[in-house]
């Protein structure tokens, strides 16, 4: 019986928290606010590359040898992108380094690799 209302209260909580979610962002209609319809490489791709990435994986002497700077450098960096955003909080290969990236960005960017990274 104990244990039974525990768990009620646990959802409970998770309930509250998921209609928090949707009222503080509604633009997405649903999907957490999360924009992933006809994702694209110029609208929703390349904004977080240059925000979040390209700082240090520029052109010239890129972090860890890395560029992120054209649609065909985070092609085919497919598999180390997915690899380093999705480690978890504190983890020292996590990027960007300031800490994960938010879950919408790292879904976006999942989404359109699973779609082959097409450069729209
Ligand atoms: C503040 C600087 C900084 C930012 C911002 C940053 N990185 Fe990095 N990144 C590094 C450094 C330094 C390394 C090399 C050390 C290591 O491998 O962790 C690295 C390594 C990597 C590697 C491994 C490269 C290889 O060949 O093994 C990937 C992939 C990567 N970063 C992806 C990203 C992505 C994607 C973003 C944006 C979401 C990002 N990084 C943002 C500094 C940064």
């Amino acid at each position: 019986m104990r244990y039974f209302l525990f768990a009620s209260l646990v959802l409970l909580v998770q309930a509250c928290y998921y209609d928090n979610e949707q009222d503080l962002y509604p633009a997405g209609g649903g999907n957490g606010g999360c924009d992933t319809l006809n994702l694209s490489y110029q609208t929703h791709i390349l904004p977080i590359m240059s925000s979040k990435c390209q700082s240090c994986h520029g052109s010239v002497s890129p972090s860890g040898n890395l560029s992120l700077m054209t649609h065909a450098q985070i092609k085919e960096a497919e598999l180390k992108v997915r690899d380093r955003i999705n480690r978890p909080s504190g983890d020292p290969l996590l990027m960007p380094t300031s800490g994960k990236l938010p879950s919408c960005q790292i879904r976006q960017l999942e989404l359109w690799y699973n779609q082959g990274a097409p450069n729209n």
